[in-house]
């Protein structure tokens, strides 16, 4: 099988996450093609004591299959460390996430992360972001919400999210990012958008061949 240089560069910021993982630590897991690499490199460790949650069915499959004992989200309140993919990041450090239709739940499990880690291969930083924006609309009443917020947002041909909601994508302009969430944000039928801001995201771990450069947009 040929690895591509994605692919290197995926499992080189992984295992620079898995790293960041210490015994005894409640750890949030992402969902995608990177975190596919951070989950063996987590499980080779053979830390004692972490226990996880998974932000996708695909992802707890995945752990689980490794030896990765994952809870649900309903006895844990905090996590120390989440560590997620990105599908962009821009030089101020805004992501656009949700190119898996996972944003919702990973919204969630990293507001609830001390430190939330973001991995990436080196086709991950852009100078703008460029949509479109992945939007999780509640099931109830989506028809609405979604008449409600006009033709930039049309639903995704896939099947509704694990919590029942519309995945969907905003394919207007984006302009700021802030006042796009808050727009966003502000209809009450939307129940998470894909972007992050900088204030999320501790540390940002992007790999180029195989050095990984480390930042901290949160400061
Ligand atoms: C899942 O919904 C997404 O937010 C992913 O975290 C993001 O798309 C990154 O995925 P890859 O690691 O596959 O690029």
């Amino acid at each position: 099988m040929t690895v591509t240089g994605a692919e290197i560069e995926k499992r080189a910021a992984a295992e620079a996450a898995a790293r960041l993982v210490e015994d005894g630590m409640a750890v949030g897991l992402g969902t995608g093609s990177t975190v596919a690499f951070l989950l063996p490199a987590l499980a080779a460790r053979g830390l004692s004591g972490i226990r996880c949650v998974a932000t996708s069915v695909a992802t707890e499959e995945q752990a689980r299959g490794l030896g990765i004992a994952v809870e649900d989200f309903d006895s844990l309140t905090r996590l120390d460390i989440a560590i997620d993919g990105t599908d962009q990041v821009a030089p101020d450090g805004w992501l656009i996430k949700g190119g898996g239709g996972a944003h919702l739940r990973e919204k969630v499990v990293a507001a609830a992360a001390d430190r939330f880690v973001v991995i990436g291969d080196s086709s991950k930083p852009v100078d703008a972001l460029r949509g479109p924006v992945p939007v999780e609309i509640f099931g109830f009443g989506a028809a609405s919400t979604l008449a409600r917020l006009g033709d930039d947002v049309r639903p995704r041909e896939v099947p509704r999210s694990p919590d029942g909601g519309l995945i969907a994508d905003y394919r207007g302009p984006i302009g700021d990012p802030a006042e796009l969430a808050a727009q966003l944000e502000a209809d009450p039928g939307v129940a998470a958008h894909g972007l992050f801001p900088p204030t999320l995201v501790h540390d940002l771990l992007i790999a180029t061949g195989d050095a990984v450069s480390h930042t901290k947009p949160k400061g």
